[in-house]
């Protein structure tokens, strides 16, 4: 097999979404911000079941940011409240079809309400195996390296162990291999504080098409454009 078919065949085993563009897409249908979210929100469920069908094991969206609290009260509101909603009415079907949860941010800024339906969640389908579904939600890279070294510290690991294994065994993703494709919606074509240290060598895919309207089609477009792209990681081509 040449190095280019074997390429082609290439499924990505990581995918992390920047799930951008609720706002425009609402805007443009003359609507609420609200009624885009929850509109990007009703998607997840559709795509989640696109990769897995794809064979995609792991799938990590970005659904608040750290930053997203400067947003105004209002639609930070009513975003808490999206994802507690969500969780309520998804949780049984996606334990049902094979979907393992697990959370990567921080839990200690959101009500006790709504951290206990996330700890639920990620109890309720922990055997699952299909895919597994990491959601962003108050997660900052910045921030997840911070913390690490805190703990890192606080564990009174001397200098010479530290090394980018022990690292990774600190940071929210700690059981997830890293990202292998990143795809961003909307047309913005930065990173939002998003997987810092675990996007060093993932691949970058962008797309104009706002987050509610991101599909089938547009899934496999990435997935064929991440299929043609040789990694390196830094050596030269063989
Ligand atoms: C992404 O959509 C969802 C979150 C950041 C919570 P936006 O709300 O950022 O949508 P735009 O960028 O304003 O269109
Ligand atoms: C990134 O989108 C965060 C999420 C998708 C949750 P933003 O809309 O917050 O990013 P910026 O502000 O345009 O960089
Ligand atoms: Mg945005």
């Amino acid at each position: 097999m040449t190095c280019s078919e074997e390429n082609v065949k290439k499924t990505p085993n990581h995918v992390a979404i920047i799930m951008d563009g609720n706002g425009r897409w609402a805007k443009s249908k003359g609507k609420s911000r609200i009624f885009g979210h929850q509109a990007g929100t009703n998607n997840i469920r559709n795509i989640i079941e696109v990769f897995a069908s794809l064979n995609v094991k792991y799938l990590t969206l970005f659904a608040f940011s750290t930053e997203n609290w400067n947003r105004p009260n209002k639609e930070v509101s009513w975003l808490l409240e999206l994802m507690f909603k969500t969780i309520s009415k998804e949780l049984s079907d996606l334990n049902d079809n094979g979907v393992k949860i697990q959370h990567i941010g921080r839990l200690d800024r959101i009500s006790s309400k709504l951290k206990k339906a996330i700890e639920n969640g990620i109890e309720l389908t922990k055997n699952n195996s299909r895919i597994v579904v990491n959601v962003a939600f108050d997660y900052g890279g910045r921030y997840e390296i911070i913390d690490a070294v805190k703990r890192i510290r606080l564990d009174n690991i001397s200098p010479e162990n530290i090394t980018e294994q022990l690292f990774n065994k600190y940071l929210y993703t700690k059981d997830t291999p890293y990202p292998d494709l990143i795809i961003r919606t909307a047309g913005e074509m930065r990173i939002s504080n998003f997987l810092l240290w675990q996007s060093a060598y993932s691949e970058y895919y962008y797309t104009d098409v706002l987050w509610p309207d991101f599909g089938r089609i547009e899934i496999e477009k990435s997935i064929k454009a991440y299929s043609e792209r040789v990694r390196r990681f830094g050596k030269l081509e063989s």
